[in-house]
């Protein structure tokens, strides 16, 4: 990783932090169990990509930070509800997340599923009135309406559908593309499409160059996760790793094995920069992002 990016990463896994920190109820308020598995959930850990890259798009186009928490914080609130979900028994059925016990397994099932509910409701009442965010009525409702579609059955929620129906089959490489391009696209997408719309007069040109980016980085995004749950080993992934083959899920290391994935990977990576060749070094970060991505060890 570049240090600029290594920099800029602690700097806003540091502020979104905070800021969701800020954001969660306090474990003193009821009901008490349901507050603390929320915040041991979201709280210290995860590499907070999804925030980073709603930072680093308003970066690229001038929007300051605070300016940004709350969508940021939005996206997160999805991703880890997602999660909390995806490592249930009627799931994956993961007992390790974060380099901790999953939600289900430090808590109960119920209070898992409740967790999830409750962190997905949050995440749409921090975009509807966070008071840091400047963006007018018109444009909250844009962002609004971004990351519902990209969490239910046209974007995450419909990808995991796929993915849970697709196990034991053989899917084809476009069907696969498609799942992947849902389950984890679609959110990495919505982390940059919200940023642009914090600003008032982003160039429509602007704002399709870097939704294509997005649109690149969120599947070699999953192609990677793929990848690393057969190579890498469960202490530097923080969860279980050998997960995918165990589930028989239909993975691109499993349809293609682990060379063409790792081509198909740098392929996108390819084409994420190239979506970004009309912009100069204020771009930069998002290329190493870009690049971290695929060669990411966790
Ligand atoms: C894991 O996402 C789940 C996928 C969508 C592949 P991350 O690898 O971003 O998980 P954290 O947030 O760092 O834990
Ligand atoms: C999960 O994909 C995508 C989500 C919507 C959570 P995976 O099932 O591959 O994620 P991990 O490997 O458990 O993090
Ligand atoms: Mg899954
Ligand atoms: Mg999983
Ligand atoms: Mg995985």
């Amino acid at each position: 990783m570049s240090n600029a990016l290594q920099e800029y990463l602690s700097f806003c896994q540091n502020r979104v932090e905070r800021a969701l920190e800020a954001r969660l109820p306090s474990e003193s308020q009821l009901p008490k169990k349901l507050h603390a598995a929320m915040r041991y959930c979201v709280l210290d850990g995860g590499k907070r990509l999804r925030p980073m890259l709603t930072y680093c798009t308003g970066q690229v186009l001038g929007i300051a930070p605070e300016e940004l928490d709350a969508p940021a914080c939005a996206v997160e609130f999805i991703h880890v509800y997602s999660l909390i979900h995806d490592d249930l028994p009627a799931m994956d059925d993961d007992a390790l997340r974060r380099g901790k016990p999953t939600c289900h397994i430090a808590f109960d099932e119920a209070t898992a599923i409740l967790t999830g509910d409750a962190l997905q409701a949050l995440a749409f009442k921090v975009l509807a009135d966070d008071p840091g965010l400047k963006a007018d009525a018109g444009a909250r409702l844009k962002m609004l309406t971004i990351l519902a579609k990209a969490s239910g059955s046209q974007g995450m929620v419909g990808g995991q559908a796929i993915d849970l129906e697709a196990v034991g089959s053989r899917l084809t490489l476009p069907e696969l593309e498609n799942m992947h391009i849902h389950k984890t696209g679609a959110l990495i997408r919505a982390s940059v499409n919200m940023a642009t719309l914090a600003k008032a007069d982003v160039d429509q040109k602007v704002a399709e160059r870097l939704d294509h980016y997005a649109k690149c980085i969120g599947l070699s995004f999953q192609v990677q996760d793929d990848i690393l749950d057969e190579e890498s080993d469960t202490a530097t992934l923080g969860k279980t790793q050998g997960k995918d083959k165990d589930n028989d899920k239909p993975t691109y290391p499993a349809l293609l094995g682990l060379a063409d994935a790792k081509l198909k990977a740098r392929e996108l990576h390819e084409q994420a920069l190239d979506s970004l060749s009309g912009f100069g070094t204020e771009a930069d970060l998002l290329r190493d992002l870009s690049l971290y991505i695929i060669q990411r060890t966790h």
